[in-house]
């Protein structure tokens, strides 16, 4: 089992401290065991360790700017955020695109532009269709006009304001080759250097397909399925991944500890990013259970809980 020194460290000094308070040591005690890079690409704003687990933008700052825009990765690194997630898929003429859902009626004014086009799928509409639509209204009035973002202006914007990215590639059972063509822009973009593939994007993906063939065409990059195997099922996961990112209802302390316990792709321990924690008491229990990361859209809360973890 490989243990980062700062880790251990940092465990050290939690359970040091929990002890002082009289309180249960947990995990902290004899701290989870993590990787450094390629598959610990720490965040500068909670690196795993010293300040806790990092923290990440879902869908950047979600709950403050509307989702998966550039707004709303702009707002996450005005808050001082460097981990952004997002969510790819593609458009009917090819084009990669940022949005969540697989229709635009939820976060645009599509039913609205094309009234005759329900149920308004992405797949089925032109990148240049879905240039038009307005994107942020849906949020709130000050953020009207905010479109979705090519994957390219998405990763233009990440790389201007120095920003690292958590891109899942979204439903790609509906987009036969949407892991080539993603690492192709991904590449194009200048995003598979040596810098941007130890410290700056992990790939994730719901689907094991989807993360098997990113790892089979990119063995270097970091990659995370999104879900909760059994931990008897961990060590086929670990063959092709570095990272397990559950629902943070679904996890507990030993199923952390089971995954931290095998090695992934790289050889290094294997890490958990648990999504989506949006308040100060679940950010605190699901850094007791030893996460390494944590996918929230108000990055702003749960970066005060867990550094509070260290403030006594
Ligand atoms: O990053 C984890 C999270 O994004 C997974 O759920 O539905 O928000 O993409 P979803
Ligand atoms: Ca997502």
């Amino acid at each position: 089992m490989y243990v980062r020194p700062a880790a251990a460290a940092a465990a050290a000094f939690l359970g040091f401290t929990l002890t002082v308070l009289g309180g249960t040591t947990s995990c902290a005690a004899t701290g989870p065991a993590s990787p450094s890079s390629p598959s610990s690409p720490a965040g500068a704003t909670g690196a795993p360790g010293l300040l806790g687990p990092v923290v990440y933008a879902h869908r950047g700052a979600s709950a403050y700017a509307p989702e998966n825009t550039l707004p709303a990765i702009d707002l996450a690194m005005r808050l001082g955020f460097d981990w952004v997630e997002n969510d790819v898929q593609r458009t009917k003429d090819g084009e990669l695109v940022v949005v969540h859902d697989d229709t635009l009626a939820r976060t645009t004014d599509a039913e609205q532009a094309f009234p005759d086009r329900g149920p308004w799928r992405v797949k089925d509409f032109t990148a240049a269709e879905i240039a038009t639509l307005d994107a942020g209204s849906w949020f709130g009035e000050e953020f009207a006009g905010a479109r979705i973002p090519t994957l390219r202006a998405y990763l233009d914007r990440v790389q201007r304001n120095r920003q690292r990215l958590l891109l899942e590639i979204k439903k790609p059972e509906l987009y036969p080759g949407i892991e080539e063509q993603t690492l192709r822009v991904l590449d194009a973009a200048g995003w598979l250097d040596a810098d941007h593939v130890q410290r700056r994007l992990v790939v994730q993906s719901f689907s094991a397909d989807s993360v098997r063939i990113v790892h089979g065409m990119r063995p270097d990059l970091v990659t995370a399925f999104l879900g909760t195997p059994t931990v008897a099922d961990l060590p086929k996961y670990a063959e092709f991944t570095d990272r397990i990112n559950p629902w943070h209802t679904t996890i507990s302390a030993d199923w952390v500890a089971a995954v931290h316990r095998l090695l992934g792709a790289h050889g290094k321990a294997m890490e958990v990013d648990t999504w989506i924690v949006d308040d100060q008491a679940t950010a605190r229990k699901v850094q007791g259970m030893g996460v390494d990361g944590i996918i929230t859209n108000t990055p702003d809360v749960v970066r005060k809980a867990v550094l509070g973890a260290f403030a006594y």
